[in-house]
């Protein structure tokens, strides 16, 4: 039998009057709930992925040092889902506690591919840098747009994340240092089969997510966190172009990478041209 969604707390903790607070005080609707209840599944998905990259990166890690840092990683990751699954029961919705989306296992196949060919490289860039440039902006998003308790939450969420991203861009300057030519070619592998992925959850549609939930897709609304998928496209857009930026590659190697990201859909094309200059 498959498992549908946590709650599992005790009933001392599983309060709606938080809910009931926020309707009252913030004027959240329904929907906004079901919206959140929606993010914050797919966000615990991404964590989980995370968990298992770190832990399948320790081997690949040149050092016992680095070994203890992903070790670290992948132990915030975990508190990522905890936090998550107190902010469902306090606001009493549901929420998944295992992957449902097929992206999210795509990524990790990809990843895993990358750890099979001892590409450090690659591993790094999937997960330091390009999966935690998208929890960035989700949480920054949550953060910028919630009700009061969610974004208290994602501010603390985003502070690791954050961090991980700094971690991952000083261990890529690294190794670009010692092999630009090869890191430059996982950099390509990983885009091409990475990004289209990650990209298309920056979306209300969902394979079955919604029908875990018991919510109706067609009625998830962006506007109730006062965004719209074109926003938010754009920002994750900027917000990669500027990873890739920080990490020290080359606009001549990123450039098309950027471009080919027309194809994704829902970006701009304008938009598109400029973050490749
Ligand atoms: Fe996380
Ligand atoms: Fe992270």
């Amino acid at each position: 039998m498959t498992e549908t969604a946590t709650h599992t707390a005790p009933a001392d903790l599983r309060s709606t009057s938080r809910r009931a607070e926020l309707q009252d005080k913030e004027a959240k609707p329904d929907s906004y709930f079901n919206l959140i209840a929606y993010i914050g599944s797919n966000a615990i998905a991404g964590e989980i992925m995370a968990i298992e990259n770190y832990s399948e990166m320790v081997p690949l890690m040149p050092d016992t040092e680095s070994k203890i840092e992903a070790v670290k990683q992948a132990h915030e990751e975990t508190k990522h889902i905890l936090m998550l699954g107190s902010l469902g029961r306090r606001h009493d919705y549901n929420m998944m506690r295992e992957i449902v989306e097929p992206q999210w296992f795509n990524i990790r196949r990809h990843f895993s591919t990358a750890v099979a060919n001892k590409d450090l490289a690659s591993c790094l860039i999937i997960q330091d840098l390009m999966t935690e440039t998208m929890a960035i902006v989700l949480y920054r998003t949550l953060g910028r747009e919630g009700d009061s308790d969610t974004s208290a939450l994602a501010a603390r969420i985003l502070e690791d994340e954050l961090e991980h991203l700094e971690i991952g861009l000083k261990r890529i300057q690294g190794l670009l240092a010692e092999d630009p030519e090869g890191v430059n070619e996982s950099l390509r592998w990983a885009h091409h089969r990475v990004m289209p992925e990650l990209f298309s959850m920056v979306s209300t549609s969902c394979h079955s997510l919604c029908d875990r939930l018991n919510i109706d897709c067609g009625s998830l609304s962006l506007g109730d966190i006062k965004s719209d998928i074109d926003e938010l496209r754009i920002e994750a857009l900027d917000a990669y172009v500027e990873t890739l930026d920080r990490a020290g590659f080359d606009p001549e190697v990123t450039a098309p990478l950027i471009e080919s990201m027309q194809s994704y859909g829902g970006i701009p094309t304008v938009k598109l041209g400029a973050a490749a200059n």
